[in-house]
């Protein structure tokens, strides 16, 4: 049973699967720093790592081209089909991060992508303490994350209407609740906003000892 608000996120992204990977997929050659985090996180993951809110599994194939052993899970059934469909290297599942059908330790690392975005501030904490449980000793945490302190409603995205809550996160807030969760800040990056963000980004890698 999921809730009502998770509800009308998933049906969002159902909606714009297909427009989201029409206009999504083709961004990271023009995002220096996300793709400079990516690739430090490659070069520090050892074994098998998890996507969680993969969506239409752009970042899942950037990794697995840098040498990454991973797979991806997502609220959207409508997001797992079209990656399923465009990168068929890699196994997607439909699930919520915050109850992972996955054994405590099983992973070297996790990824949440933007995939807090809409997750209140307030609901970080038990969500890092999820990808924690299922991080190995020595793995490692990659999150990015609009950086702010607001709540801003979307009711038309990718040329659809949707009903979405987009959460701006205070980095200190998202930096808090992984250490609460047990895991260790290594870096953090917050960059200026690129093309239509509407805001600074964050990124931020941390480990479990
Ligand atoms: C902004 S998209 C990012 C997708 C992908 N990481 C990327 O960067 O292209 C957010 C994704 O998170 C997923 N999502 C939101 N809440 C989730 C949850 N509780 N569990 C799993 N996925 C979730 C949505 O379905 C959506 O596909």
């Amino acid at each position: 049973m999921i809730d009502p608000r998770s509800q009308a996120t998933r049906a969002s992204y159902d909606t714009v699967a297909e427009s989201y990977d029409r206009l999504v997929r083709s961004s990271l050659p023009e995002m220096p720093f996300d793709r400079a985090l990516l690739a430090v996180f490659a070069e520090l993951v050892d074994g098998p790592v998890l996507e969680v809110g993969c969506g239409t599994g752009r970042i899942t194939a950037h990794l697995g081209g840098l040498g990454v052993e991973i797979s991806g899970v997502d609220l959207s059934p409508g997001m797992v089909e079209v990656a399923r469909r465009e990168h068929p290297g890699h196994r997607f599942e439909v699930g919520a991060m915050q109850d992972l059908a996955v054994p405590d330790g099983a992973l070297g690392g996790v990824v949440a992508w933007y995939s807090t975005v809409h997750t209140p501030t307030a609901d970080l904490l038990a969500t890092f303490t999820e990808l924690a449980r299922v991080l190995a000793p020595g793995g490692h945490l990659l999150t990015a994350f609009k950086a702010g302190d607001r709540v801003t409603p979307l009711r038309h995205a990718y040329g659809h209407d949707v009903d979405l809550e987009v959460h701006w996160h205070p980095v200190d807030a998202v930096a808090d609740a992984i250490t609460g969760a047990g895991l260790t800040e290594v870096a953090r990056l917050v960059r200026a906003p690129h093309g239509p963000e509407k805001g600074p980004q964050g990124g931020l890698i941390a480990r479990k000892a």
